[in-house]
């Protein structure tokens, strides 16, 4: 681990950020008339940047919101964006639009598999990892990472024994969400063998691949699966989204890539009719994101490495506290285990302070903070932590 950098110059672009309070925000609205600072479902609390919010403007001006498909610049773009930022070159007719990754990975269930297959996934994991399997008569297959003190780890025996005759995909959170752990090229190599082994379609959720911490300071790198030197990987499904980087959640617009171009003219018709073409604003905010958002995007990764590392400070004063290191995403995973606090997640309400509950993620006695929001904020989530697990009476 590369030393910690000093704290950045305060950014005005992430220094405030509007109240999202009765807009139907999912995450405001949890807590809704409490004095309980959210910090658990992953968007972030600033504004998307400007060029998005120009090209969604220039979007409005049109004026006509038929029915879109694919305008002709959308894959062009993201296209653009992977080999620019991660060396990986795609062919834009490997790509399709589908309205979230979350919808994307419940297609790949249905398009990839027959009921009562298995789905393997590393734990702990984001929750609907866990729950599409089953929703689509599937079976998830779950293989715990092992836990360091600096980083979580990927436990190869625990998933070589999980896997089975009717395991067929592999779901693989890269880098993982909760953790933050960002998977090496040997380790993707050694997957895709694995896969390879066991006749498995790895179908890789990179939505957090623009979000590496310490990219910029001799940290790791994001390594597509699927742009490995390994016929497996070449097989793979990726699924992208510019949601998570520059905050376009409610946008509803991802993308899959995948080199069988008969896969991807079955994607949407494999939804049933219940997939949704994706809205033109969608397209819009994500072909400026992938085109002009590499500015505003480094500035982000500035604030919320300084973030990570002030939790990382506090999370090491709070006794039976602890966390591994991550090294993508907003998100910090907490071990609360040795707290003597029976239930974090109540706790840390009754403190004013609402992250996501480890038990969600299959990993009860955690808890996952997100960092996303002016530094003033979290501060004060941060003083609200450390009383939720104070020895002295509230
Ligand atoms: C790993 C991962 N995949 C997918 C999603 C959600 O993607 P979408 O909103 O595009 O469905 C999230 C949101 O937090 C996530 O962390």
């Amino acid at each position: 681990m590369p030393p910690l950098p000093s704290a950045p110059q305060p950014d005005p672009l992430f220094a405030t950020a509007p109240d999202r309070r009765g807009t139907g925000s999912e995450k405001w609205d949890r807590w809704a008339g409490r004095d309980v600072i959210p910090t658990w479902v992953a968007d972030m609390d600033f504004s998307a940047p400007e060029v998005v919010l120009d090209a969604i403007r220039a979007r409005v001006n049109h004026g006509v919101f038929g029915y879109t498909d694919m305008p002709p610049g959308f894959a062009p773009a993201l296209a653009e964006h992977l080999g620019r930022r991660h060396g990986w070159e795609i062919e834009p007719e490997w790509v399709t639009s589908t309205p979230g990754v979350v919808n994307g990975l419940a297609i790949t269930a249905r398009l990839l598999t027959k009921p009562g297959d298995g789905i393997i996934t590393f734990t702990p994991v984001y929750p609907p990892f866990l729950s599409l399997p089953g929703l689509a008569g599937r079976e998830c297959v779950r293989v715990p990472l092992a836990q360091a003190s600096t980083q979580w780890t990927i436990d190869w025996d625990r998933l070589e024994s999980a896997v089975t005759p009717t395991t067929k995909l592999f779901w693989l959170c890269h880098p993982h969400n909760p953790t933050g752990t960002v998977f090496r090229e040997p380790d993707l190599l050694q997957i895709a063998e694995f896969a390879a082994r066991h006749d498995l379609t790895v179908i890789s959720d990179e939505i957090w691949a623009d979000l590496l911490l310490d990219e910029d300071h001799g940290g790791p790198r994001h390594v597509p699966f699927a742009s490995l030197d390994h016929a497996k990987a070449r097989d793979a499904i990726t699924l992208v989204a510019p949601s998570k980087t520059w905050n376009l959640a409610g946008l509803g617009c991802a993308a899959a890539i995948s080199r069988d171009r008969s896969l991807l003219k079955r994607w949407r018709p494999t939804g049933g009719g219940l997939v949704p073409m994706i809205n033109p604003l969608g397209y819009a905010a994500a072909e400026a994101a992938w085109r002009h958002g590499d500015e505003w995007r480094r500035r982000l990764i500035t604030i919320l490495r300084h973030h990570r590392d002030l939790v990382l400070d506090t999370v090491a004063t709070i006794p039976g506290l602890s966390c591994a290191i991550p090294e993508a995403t907003y998100l910090v995973w907490i071990d609360c285990r040795d707290s003597g606090v029976a239930d974090p997640q109540a706790a840390c309400e009754a403190a004013g302070l609402g992250p996501s509950d480890g038990k969600d993620f299959g990993f009860p006695g955690f808890i996952r903070l997100n960092t996303a929001c002016p530094t003033d904020r979290l501060r004060e989530i941060l003083r609200r932590l450390t009383r939720a697990f104070s020895k002295e009476p509230r």
